[in-house]
């Protein structure tokens, strides 16, 4: 494994090759069991500090990256923008300074600004984990979502994934379709022409504006939420039109298959981009997410620790 991953940082999926997504998911299996144990813990990371850099609002990525450390015996230290010096007007270049300055080891951050994290991992000796920059990579859900993907089809080649919403301002669609198509899955990607980036099919989906079309050949379909805070204009009349075009409910999913898996990165807007009926349903599989997360965490902390050679699990 160790011979396998180079990077310090883990920045985004367009830049892993298929051998490098694979790795993550397949460490990420061989730590899964760990979270079944009585006593959920390993001392793979012990004596490395980690930091937990969130600048924009997370429940799922931050408390993931968390108890992933903390699962392989790293220190942790969290800090958020309105309990920091940002308030004071500190830039983040000084703030990522001075943490290095405590000879921390590995950075994870969130950011609102696309390129954040690679602005750190350049100037930065500490490695640096990307948790979500603007609208640009989140690959940490994109690998738990190919780890969920796995496990409940079996394969991801030749798959049919439609991911469905707000394209535009999503990092998660970005992010899965450089995994997906890498990891050789047919994606479509369907919503609103006006939340569609111009020249998305050169990144190699299908665009389709029928949702129901899109949902009907899918084997898996992901469902985003409206990024409102990142909308500068109305890109749709309003959100009853919105549901009722584009939100997925029980009668969208009567002419899909039977064994389609419906995902979503949460948080979920219930009744709007999913009903609660879908979102609580058999096809669900957004709590296994989240399960899947901390395992995929924990491989990526443990790989870009570079302490493959040093696994110990029992
Ligand atoms: N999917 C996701 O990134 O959720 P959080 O914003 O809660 O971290």
């Amino acid at each position: 494994m160790k011979e396998l991953w180079k990077r310090k940082d883990l920045l985004g999926l367009q830049e892993l090759s298929s051998e490098e997504i694979q790795l993550i998911l397949d460490t990420a299996d061989s730590f899964k069991e760990i979270s079944l144990r009585a006593i959920k813990k390993v001392p793979a990371l012990r004596g490395k500090t980690i930091v937990n850099l969130f600048l924009e609002p997370s429940t799922r990525t931050r408390t993931s990256f968390e108890l992933a450390a903390k699962r392989l015996s790293a220190d942790t230290v969290n800090i958020s923008a309105s309990a920091s010096s940002f308030t004071k007007g500190e830039t983040l270049k000084d703030t990522a300074r001075n943490l290095q300055a405590l000879k921390i080891d590995i950075l994870i951050m969130r950011h609102s600004a696309a390129g954040s994290a690679r602005f750190l991992a350049d100037i930065l000796d500490a490695s640096v984990i990307n948790a979500g920059d603007g609208a640009h990579e989140h690959p940490t859900q994109a690998l738990l979502d190919l780890f969920t993907l796995k496990q409940k089809k079996g394969k991801i080649k030749n798959l049919n994934v439609t991911i469905i919403g707000d394209i535009l301002h999503s990092r998660v669609a970005r992010s899965n379709i450089w995994g997906l198509t890498k990891l050789g899955a047919n994606v479509t990607v369907a919503g609103p022409a006006t939340l569609m980036p111009v020249g998305i099919e050169r990144l190699g989906v299908t665009v389709c504006t029928d949702v129901n079309k899109a949902i009907k050949q899918a084997d898996a379909i992901n469902i985003l939420r409206i990024q409102m805070e990142r909308q500068k204009t109305n890109l749709f009349p309003s959100i009853r039109e919105y549901r009722d075009l584009y939100g997925i409910d029980l009668e969208k999913l009567k002419n899909a298959s039977k064994d389609i898996l419906v995902m979503h990165p949460g948080p979920i807007n219930r009744d709007v981009e999913i009903s609660s009926e879908v979102a609580d349903s058999s096809y669900s599989v957004i709590l296994d997410q989240v399960t899947n997360g901390l395992a995929v965490r924990m491989a990526v902390l443990y790989l870009v620790a570079g302490s493959a050679a040093v696994l110990e699990v029992n």
